[in-house]
């Protein structure tokens, strides 16, 4: 479904030139860069601008919605009404094959990664059977990638792409399965969208990452979104990690007030949230792998296939890069599915370096589950601070 400059094509602009698109700005009293704007956005226009371009132009806002490919209750209404005289419009585009073969790169005791596009290989995936996919795609912010990506498309191609490698993992993925979908708000907002049509909304997960330098003229970008879906309508596997409370990182003493209710706090630590504000970027040379790749942080990746997989369930992230996911399923004993379109070296030689992962690994594991770390538990005891066996002792010598 690719989009190309609908809105001037809808107004008789298909193939403009400055010189006509200034002659239609004058002709309608609105600014170039404002007819740019809704036709770049694909926006539709609504207030003055609308009823000046329906009376000028002659053409109504149903008409102007359908040409630029947007769709809302009236339009859904009359095509449901009429689907004897619709479907035969509809080309059948069912996904070509394209009949590539993706080339196995890497075979580990648990994961297969290839070097391939993702969707040559999800066409190779059969139907129903992966039980969780993560997907962290390029964020189309016109960076280099090794794999010289074009990572600059316009919106709508941006759009039109993700909807059919994520069309491709809906297919691939089990029914109670899940998909989780990482990018920045402003995209999945958009393909929220795309998901709702498949699969059944969860959690919007907000993780506060400082990503970017402060924005003249915006609020400062500082989280990530994560996008949780389920293919039907509950998941076969939910168990979430606990986190440990959160205290002062200087002094150690609660940072909230838990009052009369502290000896309720569970000892396994509290329920996590859908903002997760404990997720480091990996800017650290010790742990980055790829220079100018956007590695995930083996944290976030693990807390997810825990919450949503078993030991030999099949992951799949179509989006290689450093191969955070790839590293981390393996780990936890899960079965992976890869691909990378780029070089997938690196990938590799960080299998070849798997202790050094694993450490890290066990590192955050050791830290969830618990309402304190041993660490934090030791030094609050010091600090005559209650620790969960302030309550325990309370209990038995009160026996
Ligand atoms: C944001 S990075 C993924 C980083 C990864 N999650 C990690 O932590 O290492 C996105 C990766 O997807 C790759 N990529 C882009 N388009 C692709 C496609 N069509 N098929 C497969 N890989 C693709 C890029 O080369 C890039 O390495």
């Amino acid at each position: 479904m690719a989009r190309s400059n609908d809105f001037l094509t809808a107004l008789g602009l298909s193939n403009y030139t400055p010189a006509k698109l200034k002659a239609l700005s004058e002709e309608l009293n609105i600014p170039t860069k404002r007819l740019l704007y809704y036709d770049e956005e694909n926006v539709l226009p609504l207030g003055k601008d609308l009823d000046t371009i329906q009376e000028k132009r002659n053409i109504s806002e149903i008409e102007l919605m359908i040409q630029m490919g947007h769709c809302d209750d009236r339009i859904l209404a009359a095509i449901k009404s009429r689907p004897d005289i619709i479907v035969p419009l509809i080309e059948e585009k069912s996904a070509k094959k394209r009949n590539k073969s993706p080339k196995k790169v890497l075979e580990t005791s648990y994961g297969e990664l290839y070097k391939s596009d993702c969707i040559d290989l999800l066409q190779q995936v059969e139907s129903d059977s992966v039980d969780l996919i993560f997907a962290d795609p390029p964020f189309n912010l016109n960076k280099l990638y090794p794999s010289n990506i074009d990572d600059n498309l316009k919106k709508h191609q941006y759009l039109s792409w993700s909807k059919e490698w994520i069309k491709e993992c809906v297919r691939v993925l089990k029914f109670g399965g899940s998909f989780f979908l990482w990018n920045l708000p402003k995209w999945n907002s958009s393909l929220a969208e795309c998901l709702n049509t498949y699969l059944t909304f969860r959690h919007w997960v907000s993780v506060d990452i400082k990503y970017r330098l402060p924005i003249k003229g915006r609020l400062y970008p500082s989280h990530y979104s994560l996008l949780y879906y389920i293919k039907g309508d509950k998941p076969t596997t939910f168990h979430p990690d606990r986190v440990p409370m959160d205290v002062c990182p200087k002094c150690l003493t609660d940072l909230k007030d838990y009052g009369g209710y502290k000896h309720k706090m569970n000892p396994k630590g509290v329920n996590i949230s859908d903002v997760w504000l404990d997720i480091p970027p990996v800017r650290h040379t010790k742990y980055k792998r790829r220079e100018g790749a956007n590695e995930l942080s083996v944290k976030l990746v693990d807390r997810v296939i825990e919450m949503a997989s078993n030991e030999g369930d099949v992951v799949l992230d179509p989006f290689g890069g450093s191969g955070t996911t790839y590293i981390t399923a393996e780990l936890k004993k899960r079965k992976w599915i890869g691909c990378e379109i780029g070089p997938a070296k690196d990938i590799i030689n960080r299998f070849e370096r798997i202790e050094e992962e694993k450490q890290i690994l066990n590192d955050y594991r050791s830290k969830t589950n618990q309402l304190f770390t041993n660490e934090v538990k030791i030094k609050r005891k010091k600090a005559g601070l209650w620790t969960c066996d302030t309550f325990n002792n309370q209990s038995s010598s009160q026996q």
